[in-house]
């Protein structure tokens, strides 16, 4: 069996102090599964610096679909490699919703993390909306495909999608099981007839109390935790679990 994959999403939150006890807490940790922390960008150089003893990986939570040049504001994916970072997240929900980033955009992002050496985490979801017009399938081939088209063959190994149901992000109400599952099965079909094969995390209101039930499903790779991984003792907690 693989080992899990954790990944806290910190979004635009989070403090030196949250790092600090954090770091306090999971450096001490035997876990089995991997770990990634994802901070807003300024906290990155500090955050590879208290994990640099254990064996917690650093990521950003986006990244340019650009290589390097005239892009103010921008991060490169080969900015993040040189100082130490080793994945990062492309395409989530509220990236593609508030910040009006498409499915090219995403592409062109999830390619230049792959060249550059970072491991993509890919999110695809639906709406809430979606789903109850029985549109959740189409939605999940169209951004899949987005990026698998662009990228082929070449990414497999380290392909990881996280499949976050934007109805389940911050609600408080995670999609249930038999939801997730079919899901994540029908992703990885769609993968196997490309001869791809993907860690599929499942994200949404995961908490420690649900994270033994999401993680007893096989179909179910690891977990992307946003609002639960600022808080030390619960993220700790969810890792243990894993
Ligand atoms: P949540 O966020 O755990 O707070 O629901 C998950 C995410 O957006 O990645």
């Amino acid at each position: 069996m693989q080992r899990s994959l954790i990944a806290g999403n910190w979004k635009m939150n989070g403090s030196k102090k949250i790092l600090s006890d954090l770091a306090e807490q999971l450096c001490s940790l035997q876990c089995d599964a991997d770990v990634v922390i994802f901070p807003p960008n300024v906290y990155i150089r500090d955050a590879i610096e208290v994990f640099s003893g254990a064996s917690i990986a650093v990521g950003a939570q986006d990244v340019s679909e650009y290589s390097h040049g005239a892009y103010t504001g921008e991060i490169s994916s080969e900015m993040l490699t040189d100082v130490g970072c080793d994945y990062c997240i492309v395409g989530h929900s509220e990236r593609r919703s508030l910040f009006g980033e498409d499915n090219l955009k995403i592409a062109d992002k999830f390619y230049q993390a792959s060249e550059a050496g970072l491991i993509p985490i890919l999110c695809l979801g639906e709406t809430l909306n979606q789903r109850k017009k029985d549109e959740t399938l189409d939605v999940i081939t169209t951004q899949l495909n987005a990026v698998v088209k662009y990228t082929g063959k070449v990414f497999s190994s380290d392909l990881v999608i996280a499949y976050e149901p934007i109805w389940a992000i911050g609600s408080g109400k995670p999609a249930s099981t038999g939801q997730i599952q079919i899901v994540h099965q029908y992703i990885r079909c769609k993968l196997r007839e490309k001869g791809l094969n993907a860690k599929i995390l499942y994200g949404g209101s995961v908490t420690p109390e649900n994270t033994k039930e999401l993680l007893e499903d096989p179909d179910i790779d690891g977990l992307l935790v946003g609002g639960a991984s600022l808080d030390a003792k619960s993220f700790v907690q969810i890792c243990k679990l894993a």
